[in-house]
């Protein structure tokens, strides 16, 4: 195996372009390092490795020409006065793990400067700075000036101690507890450098729907090996905290958030939890959702049970993510509405460590939804997204599937909660409301599989989302065409079709599984492949049949006032457009409407063939991939080359498998013909 798969994004290949080549060896003359934490020697060390694989030989990382162009890597308090003059006002516009990139000159000489308030910052500064020679930028004139825009940019790993991993499709989990904390694999390294290469600065190491166990002192040794390997990558470990711990590993008798003995065992297990990694991020919590327990069980709400640990938390400076996926048995006539009279009534009740988890939608990572009411209506109490990377609903890591689309769809999605232009992204980056506590979280798509995610082109999805919660405001577009040049070819006759494949692949994969708004028909459980016809679980939202309502009438969830009033929960800008046919989009139309089957869209077709030709076109795009992919061979390894194929052949069988199974169950109530075009079921 030629694992080039395992090296992600950092490929570092060898830049053929002499003449950019030389540009790249004449401004780096030289190396200068300025402080010595284990995040510098990490910072150099990647320097050196980055630079003589792009460079070659020629490139020498210990050269002792003094009079050199030289690169001048450290953070603020370790430069002399006079790098520091040349840099103005740049630390003003830079927070804590922000970095400047900076050319000067001095008597002669071109120097390069990278810096950043913190080590951190300066390790930023280095992946960024190595990502333009990596995609082949000129580094003359130099000036970026660069911060994160949200605070906590995490990975939830969904994984559970005996490496099991909850909707994971690259192999087991990457954390081997039966060998650890003495032994230390060498993948934790290589996952804090991927990680912090993209700015992700936390991650969750197991499943939301927890176990104590981690919470003994048998695991949390454990945790803290792992904490003390990513730390000087900026990572800080989190844990998720199953909320009956008290009860299970700690002999009381209850875990109810205002008795006594359960608040005293929070704040010991805490304290011991802090005794040992210091920087320690804080819990995620799963309350009262899918039969985890939770504060209700005791009476209270979630604002008693998310204060209960910020407090104990808090005077480490801890945070507590509070999840909203709250989804029970108790009202099932539309559970899209749960989670906001959960929240919303207590907006300002929790304490500020807490900060909302929700998720991008109200249902769950669907191939589409509309953004979660909850996003812009909480205005005094921080709000995180949570988007998930690991493609549940969206056929496993056997489909191609590019998120970043998806993400972008629902960060720039406007809210309207204080006007137009209140957009997601600025709820979560804090501008909307002037939020302190920022957090973007990424249910991640990684396993031990060699290639981390199971198939390569998903790697694209963790770079991405760990681009975005750096920055919410970047495109998709430009995150594939970085992505593409990092991992594969800066070559223009790749990048610009496999682009154009990527972005398109979202829409592709709405259209193969679940087009104009219908959504949550996959089989039921696992969630892979078709099954609207399922209806026979004992809960009514665990059936196909309750989202899609398909009838001899028509077929889409009335969530407007006539139904089941959800659009209410918007604000009402965005509910008149979701609640009027003539404005909503066709994207969400079965969303929030039940529309008859000839009802026509504004293309004149009916709504039935309109959605037949929808299935039809996400299996033609799928057969475009792969002619795409076809003819790529020439600037991919031969693994990766034909891994992607295969998959992508797979994919494609099962577009048909989406398009054949759909209609001939939906044309059951349609009682119509296929339209010219579609090809017949097989
Ligand atoms: C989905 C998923 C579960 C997961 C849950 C959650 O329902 O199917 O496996 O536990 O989301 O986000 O809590």
């Amino acid at each position: 195996l030629a694992n080039d798969g395992y090296h992600l994004w950092l490929q570092y290949s060898y830049v053929e372009n002499a003449s950019l080549r030389q540009e790249y060896l004449t401004a780096l003359e030289k190396l200068s390092t300025s402080g010595n934490s284990e995040t510098i020697k990490i910072a150099s060390k990647e320097l050196n490795r980055g630079l003589s694989s792009m460079l070659g030989p020629e490139f020498s990382s210990t050269s002792t020409n003094n009079n050199g162009n030289t690169l001048i890597f450290g953070a603020k308090a370790n430069l002399s006065e006079d790098v520091i003059l040349q840099l103005g006002n740049a630390f003003n516009e830079i927070n804590e793990e922000g970095y400047i990139i900076k050319s000067y000159s001095l008597k002669g000489k071109n120097h390069i400067i990278i810096t950043g308030n913190s080590d951190i910052g300066v390790l930023y500064g280095v992946y960024n700075f190595l990502k333009l020679l990596q995609t082949n930028k000129s580094i003359e004139k130099l000036n970026i000036i660069d911060s994160p825009k949200i605070k906590v940019r995490i990975l939830n790993h969904w994984d559970n101690l005996d490496r099991t991993v909850e909707r994971g499709y690259a192999g087991f989990s990457i954390w081997d507890w039966h060998r650890l904390p003495d032994y230390l694999d060498p993948r934790y390294t290589d996952y804090a450098r991927a990680n912090a290469s993209v700015g992700i600065n936390g991650t969750v190491l197991n499943n939301v729907n927890a176990n104590a166990l981690i919470l003994t002192p048998q695991y949390l040794e454990k945790v803290e090996a792992l904490a003390n390997v990513f730390r000087p990558y900026g990572i800080k470990v989190y844990l998720t905290a199953r909320f009956s711990a008290p009860i299970e590993i700690g002999g009381l008798k209850t875990a109810d958030p205002l008795d006594a003995d359960v608040i005293n065992w929070w704040k010991e297990k805490t304290k011991e939890i802090y005794n040992r990694i210091p920087d320690f991020g804080g819990f995620v919590v799963k309350a009262n959702s899918e039969g985890q327990p939770g504060p209700q069980d005791y009476d209270r709400n979630h604002v008693d049970g998310a204060n209960l640990l910020a407090t104990a938390v808090a005077p480490f400076n801890g945070i507590i993510m509070w999840r909203a996926f709250v989804y029970s048995e108790h009202d099932t006539t539309d559970r899209a509405k749960q989670a906001y009279p959960e929240f919303v009534p207590y907006d300002g009740q929790f304490k500020d460590n807490v900060i909302i988890q929700v998720k991008n939608g109200a249902i769950d990572f669907q191939p589409r939804e509309p953004f979660h009411p909850m996003f812009g209506a909480m205005p005094k109490t921080p709000i995180m997204m949570e988007f998930q990377i690991t493609q549940e609903y969206l056929g496993f890591s056997t489909h191609t599937i590019f998120l970043p689309t998806m993400y972008e769809e629902t960060l720039q999605a406007d809210t309207y909660r204080k006007g137009k232009g209140s957009i997601v992204a600025k709820d979560l980056d804090g501008t909307l409301h002037n939020k302190r506590l920022t957090g973007m979280a990424g249910v991640s798509n990684i396993g031990n599989d060699i290639n981390w995610t199971g198939n390569p082109m998903l790697q694209a999805n963790w770079y991405g989302y760990g681009r975005l919660a750096w920055d919410p405001y970047l495109s998709a577009e430009s995150i594939a065409d970085e992505w593409l040049r990092l991992t594969f070819s800066n070559n223009k006759k790749f990048i610009e079709p496999v682009k154009e494949m990527l972005l398109n692949s979202r829409e592709a994969a709405v259209n193969y599984m679940t087009p104009l708004g219908l959504h949550h028909i996959m089989d039921t459980g696992h969630h892979y492949g078709p099954g609207p016809w399922v209806s026979n679980l004992s809960r009514p939202e665990w059936n196909p049949i309750y989202y899609h309502k398909a009838d001899s009438l028509g077929i889409g969830f009335d969530r407007t006032s006539t139904g089941s009033n959800a659009t209410e929960q918007y604000a009402p800008e965005v509910a008149n457009v979701f609640n009027d046919l003539n404005s909503i989009s066709e994207k969400n139309l079965l969303w929030f409407h039940h529309v008859p089957w000839d009802y026509k869209l504004k293309n004149g077709k009916t709504l039935w063939d309109a959605m037949a030709l929808k299935y039809q076109e996400g299996v033609d795009q799928v057969a475009s991939m792969i002619t795409t992919w076809n003819q790529m061979e020439s600037y991919v390894d031969a693994e990766r080359y034909n891994n992607i194929k295969m998959l992508l052949n797979i994919q494609y069988k099962e577009a048909k498998w989406w398009r054949d199974a759909c209609l001939l169950y939906f044309q059951q109530y349609s009682n119509m013909p296929l339209p010219e075009g579609v090809e017949k079921p097989t």
